[in-house]
This record gives structure tokens, C-alpha cells and sequence, in this order.
């Protein structure tokens, strides 16, 4: 008896219950992600939830469809139109970070995850997330919807932050060539929608035939908080 690779489940998960996020949708009649949306979710996503971040990120794309346009913004206006979103670092490196892609770049964001971390305000976590949804990298994307997953489905019960280290031992075989961004956002989703930090959904779980943790009545301490 054989059952499904955890990414063919959770793919076909994906496709029926993706939700619908505005920089899931390339603009116009494209159809590969824009990496200049993605970048820009990635970074407004950055501490910041999905319900705050859908009108900011549909203002900001509209009024600079480009990241040419973003580069020639005047300051004063980005940080204007930022206001709300908090943590302004962000705001500024993302003028940034537009100025270098368009300085040193040609105007294109470079595809590879070390070429990407290179740029303003793009750590090891933005870089993964935009390699793997912009250009189909098959990097491996970490963030605590992500990691809560993982640590649930193999039973990680290492504290954080050590545990990161499994997790990501445990996720990286499980990334599949053919579609990992689609794959990192299935695990955002799931993470968000099922596999909750309080009372998780697991009878709706595309991966809980082989869940490490499913049934536990502790389920909901995974993972396991930093010792104080
Ligand atoms: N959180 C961070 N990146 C995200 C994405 N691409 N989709 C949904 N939630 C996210």
C-alpha cells in the first residue's frame, strides 16, 4: 500500500484551496509571477498579516506597476504611502533595493537565492520565498506558519530556535523540482487555514494520514517555545 508523496498531497490541496491573495495573480494576461510583486509581498509580509498587507500591496503596484517606477519614486511619497504598515525599515530598503535591481540589474531581479540576498532588506527568508515563487527555484522556505507544519507533521519536539535546524533538514527533501513555490505557499496556507497554532483542523489536513503528531492532545504546543 502506497500513499501519495507528502508534496503531491499537499499540491493537490493547493489547487483547490489556495486562497486568493493579490500577488498570487501576475498582472494582465501573464502567466509566471511577476518577481517585483512577489518581492514586494514577500517584504510587506515580513511581521505583517495577510489581512494588513492585501490593500497596501494593491496601492503600492498600482501606483508603480514597475520596479523602474518604484526606483524613480520620490521618498517622501513611498513613505507616505507605507504609513500604517510599521516596521519602516522595510519601506526604506524597499526604495532600496528597487534603486540597485534597476542601478545594477538591468532592471530585472537576479533568479538565484544568493544573488537575491545580496539586495537591501532581502534576508535568507525573502530570498527562498522569491527564488522558489518567482522563479521556480527549489529552494527551501522557512517562516512559523512553515515551521509549525513541520515541526507537527515529524514530531520535531526540539525547542526553538534549535529546532529550526531539523525543521529544515526534515523540509528540504520534501520540496518538489517541479513546482516549489507553489509548494512553500501550500504550507503557508495549511498553516494558516488548518494546521493552526490553537486547536488545529486535522480531520481536513491533506498530511495527516502520516502525522507524527495528529492526536496528540499536546499538538498545539508544537513547536515547542524557547526556554525563558
Ligand atoms: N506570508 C508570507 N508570504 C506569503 C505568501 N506568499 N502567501 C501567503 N502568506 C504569506
Amino acid at each position: 500500500q502506497s500513499i501519495d508523496s507528502f508534496a503531491e498531497r499537499l499540491l493537490g490541496w493547493y489547487d483547490r484551496a489556495a486562497r486568493d491573495l493579490p500577488w498570487r495573480h501576475p498582472p494582465g494576461s501573464a502567466a509566471t509571477p511577476d518577481p517585483y510583486r512577489v518581492w514586494m509581498a514577500e517584504i510587506m509580509l515580513q511581521q505583517t498579516t495577510v489581512a494588513a498587507v492585501a490593500g497596501y500591496f494593491t496601492r503600492f503596484v498600482q501606483r508603480w506597476p514597475t520596479v523602474a517606477d518604484l526606483a524613480a519614486a520620490d521618498d517622501a511619497d513611498v513613505m507616505a504611502a507605507w504609513a500604517g504598515l510599521g516596521y519602516y525599515a522595510r519601506a526604506r530598503n524597499l526604495l532600496a533595493c528597487a534603486r540597485v535591481v534597476v542601478a545594477q540589474h538591468g532592471g530585472r531581479f537576479p533568479d538565484s537565492e544568493d544573488a537575491l540576498r545580496a539586495l537591501p532588506g532581502v534576508g535568507d527568508y525573502t530570498a527562498a520565498a522569491v527564488a522558489a515563487i518567482a522563479f521556480g527555484r527549489a529552494a527551501v522556505v522557512v517562516d512559523a506558519n512553515i515551521e509549525r507544519v513541520i515541526a507537527r507533521h515529524r514530531l520535531i519536539e526540539t525547542p526553538l530556535p534549535a529546532a529550526k535546524r531539523e525543521i529544515r533538514t526534515a523540509l528540504a527533501p520534501l520540496v518538489p523540482q517541479d513546482r516549489p513555490g507553489d509548494f512553500a505557499q501550500g504550507l503557508m496556507d495549511l498553516g494558516a487555514t488548518i494546521c493552526t497554532p490553537r486547536a488545529p483542523a486535522c480531520t481536513r489536513c491533506p498530511v495527516s494520514a502520516d502525522c507524527r503528531a495528529r492526536g496528540r492532545s499536546d499538538i498545539d504546543q508544537l513547536p515547542v517555545k524557547p526556554p525563558k
